[in-house]
């Protein structure tokens, strides 16, 4: 029994139906969230993307046929109804934005009647996520996704119009096009015409906006997909949408201004949230010192103090002997949580050794002033007090220390800052803490490769007095590369670029590629440079985290309709999937058989 909506017109959405419009008849259509049958007397609720309305089937006011028909009612029927807006008779339901009124029905039309869901259709779903993502048209009908999905639109549909009153324009660029070097792996597409031959997917339209400068486009912006493979986690996909933007003539504090502007207006239109300018800024250097992390999370302090000089000539070898290779002692002090037991201290030192540390020294200062330690007996008492003093360690606080090299001190605390905060339940998602951290290291030295390599991509330009340390010290040097941080994620980050030839062929060098590798891969940009460049910057921010922070969920997943899983497949569709031999043979590919494992 499927009927036909002819003749019919919707009226409004479910929840747009208020209290001024009692008396009226109109017509609503959508998903049946429940039905109760009380006898002479059937109410159901009805869903679409607005919310809910409750209708009431009477014998009486609906011919015999109808109410037999509401009768048969089942969750996730599509129906059609026409009848009377009017108060509600019975208790008012305060949870329902419609909850004082309800509509009294004279005619029901069955759209399409529905199979039993694999799940419940309603909001704080505890199914398995593999079950969720298998029937993804069915999760995306709960109402918490849906307002994830809805919040998202908004944001595009402001972030183009913020960026089109600021004079910039949309410009579209290839999927189908040439890696680009963003660091991660490359997806790419086999051609038909040119055997052997491959598009790279953008990891990001980079290179491409980058020559829209040189054509003169001077303010660009994209809602563009990226794709990049690489190990998924919370907040990252394979292909993710970035909100992509590129400025000539400009530097640092024009990119950060146009976008500390956008950024409040964003967060005042969507969710009625201050925020105030100017966002605060941090070098990279400072980020490290303070928290450990070139994201950090400011919603909170618990800061890394550097003890080095405390404990350089103590008893305590540990410690000692990270400082004479050269290492480094830190400790966080975890304020209140002196009387932490022992079990809960020692999960954390398990959990400092998942980021590599050797262990996690500690110091718990009970209320009445004693101390319990994991090295007291290698310390004097004066060399105890000294450290408890540098720690700011008051009575009822835990202090913990990690002692190693410098990067894996900031990473161990870093990680630790974070997990106490989460056990002290210090993170409030209803806080927005935004942070720029700028003056980022341009190159990282890479153990694997045994040489630099860009820390953002080999077009950001250097501090311009850093220009002479690129002879001498080149790890030493700091880009001209910013991070836009909220609430410890990473939502932007971007920078300003090389538009002289001499700086960009330095570069190349100090990244071990040659003149003939920079062209091979880079031709096109470094030719487009001859013929006139205006000195350029630009951001991108990862659209999916920004919305997930909004929409405070934890994983990018919920605010993207068709999301893959850990192993990049989407449950949903089976992708990716062994296509038929003839589509191989016109690509003129070839699988090579899986190899016998025996
Ligand atoms: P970057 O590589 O920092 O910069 O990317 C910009 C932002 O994109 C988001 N992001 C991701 N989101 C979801 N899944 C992923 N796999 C993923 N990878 C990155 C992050 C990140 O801050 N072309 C430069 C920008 C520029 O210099 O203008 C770029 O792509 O939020
Ligand atoms: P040990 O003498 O190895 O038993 O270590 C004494 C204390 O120091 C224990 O609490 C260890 O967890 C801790 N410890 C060991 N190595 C380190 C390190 N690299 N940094 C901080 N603490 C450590």
């Amino acid at each position: 029994m499927a009927e036909s909506m002819q003749g019919l017109h919707r009226t409004c959405r479910c929840a747009e139906v208020t209290k001024e419009m009692k008396g009226k008849e109109i017509v609503l259509m959508g998903w049946v969230q429940k039905a109760r049958d009380k006898g002479g007397i059937i109410f159901v609720d009805l869903r679409d993307r607005s919310g809910i309305m409750q209708l009431i089937f009477e014998n009486g006011s609906i011919d015999a046929d109808g109410f037999a028909k509401a009768g048969k009612l089942r969750s996730e029927f599509v129906i059609a109804v026409t009848g009377v807006v009017e108060e509600r008779g019975g208790a008012v339901n305060k949870n329902l934005a419609t909850g004082e009124i309800e509509l009294r029905v004279n005619s029901l039309r069955v759209l399409s009647e529905a199979e039993v869901p694999p799940f419940p259709i309603e909001e704080k779903c505890k199914t398995k996520d593999e079950i969720r993502l298998k029937y993804r048209y069915l999760d995306l009908r709960r109402p918490d996704i849906q307002k994830n999905i809805m919040l998202k639109s908004k944001v595009m549909m402001l972030t183009r119009q913020f960026f089109a009153k600021e004079g910039f324009m949309e410009i579209e660029t290839p999927m189908l096009g040439k890696s680009t070097p963003e660091g991660a792996r490359d997806y790419l597409v086999p051609s038909r015409v040119h055997p052997g031959h491959f598009y790279g997917l953008p990891q990001s339209p980079q290179l491409y906006k980058q020559l829209l400068m040189c054509s003169g486009y001077d303010r660009y912006i994209q809602i563009a997909r990226c794709f990049r493979d690489e190990d998924l986690r919370a907040d990252r996909q394979p292909e993710f949408t970035q909100i992509d933007m590129e400025l000539s003539f400009v530097d640092v504090d024009d990119v950060i201004d146009v976008n500390e502007r956008f950024l409040a207006y964003l967060f005042k239109e969507v969710l009625d949230v201050e925020v105030k300018l100017p966002i605060q800024r941090i070098t990279w250097q400072e980020a490290m010192d303070r928290f450990g992390s070139d994201k950090p999370d400011m919603r909170f302090g618990m800061e890394l103090h550097d003890v080095s000089d405390v404990v350089r000539n103590c008893g305590f070898s540990v410690f000692t002997s990270a400082l004479e290779n050269g290492g480094s002692v830190r400790g966080i002090n975890a304020e209140g949580q002196g009387a932490m037991p022992r079990k809960k201290i020692d999960k954390l030192v398990e959990f400092a050794k998942g980021y590599g540390a050797k262990g996690l020294a500690y110091i718990a200062i009970a209320e009445d002033g004693t101390r319990k330690s994991s090295f007291a007996k290698f310390m004097t008492e004066g060399e105890m007090d000294a450290l408890v003093a540098a720690m700011d360690g008051k009575p009822g606080d835990l202090l913990l220390f990690a002692a190693d090299k410098k990067k894996l001190v900031y990473d161990v605390l870093g990680a630790l800052r974070l997990e106490l905060a989460k056990q002290m339940d210090l993170l409030d998602k209803n806080e927005y803490r935004f942070v720029w951290v700028t003056e980022f290291p341009l190159l990282e030295w890479s153990e694997e490769e045994n040489r630099f390599t860009a820390m953002h991509h080999p077009f950001t330009m250097l501090m311009e007095e850093d220009l002479p340390l690129l002879d001498t010290d080149p790890g030493k040097v700091r880009a001209k590369a910013y991070d836009i941080v909220l609430n410890g994620n990473e939502i932007g980050g971007g920078s300003v670029r090389i538009h002289q030839d001499d700086i960009q062929e330095r570069m190349f060098k100090e990244l071990g590629f040659t003149k003939e590798e920079a062209y091979e891969q880079f031709g096109f940009l470094l030719d487009a440079f001859k013929y006139g460049v205006p000195p350029h910057a630009g951001l991108a921010y990862g659209l999916d985290r920004l919305v997930m922070l909004m929409a405070k969920v934890d994983s990018i997943r919920d605010v993207i309709a068709f999301p893959k899983v850990k192993d990049a497949s989407c449950l949903m569709t089976q992708s990716p999937s062994v296509v038929s031999e003839a589509q191989l043979k016109e690509l003129d590919l070839e699988v090579r058989p899986e190899e016998d494992e025996n």
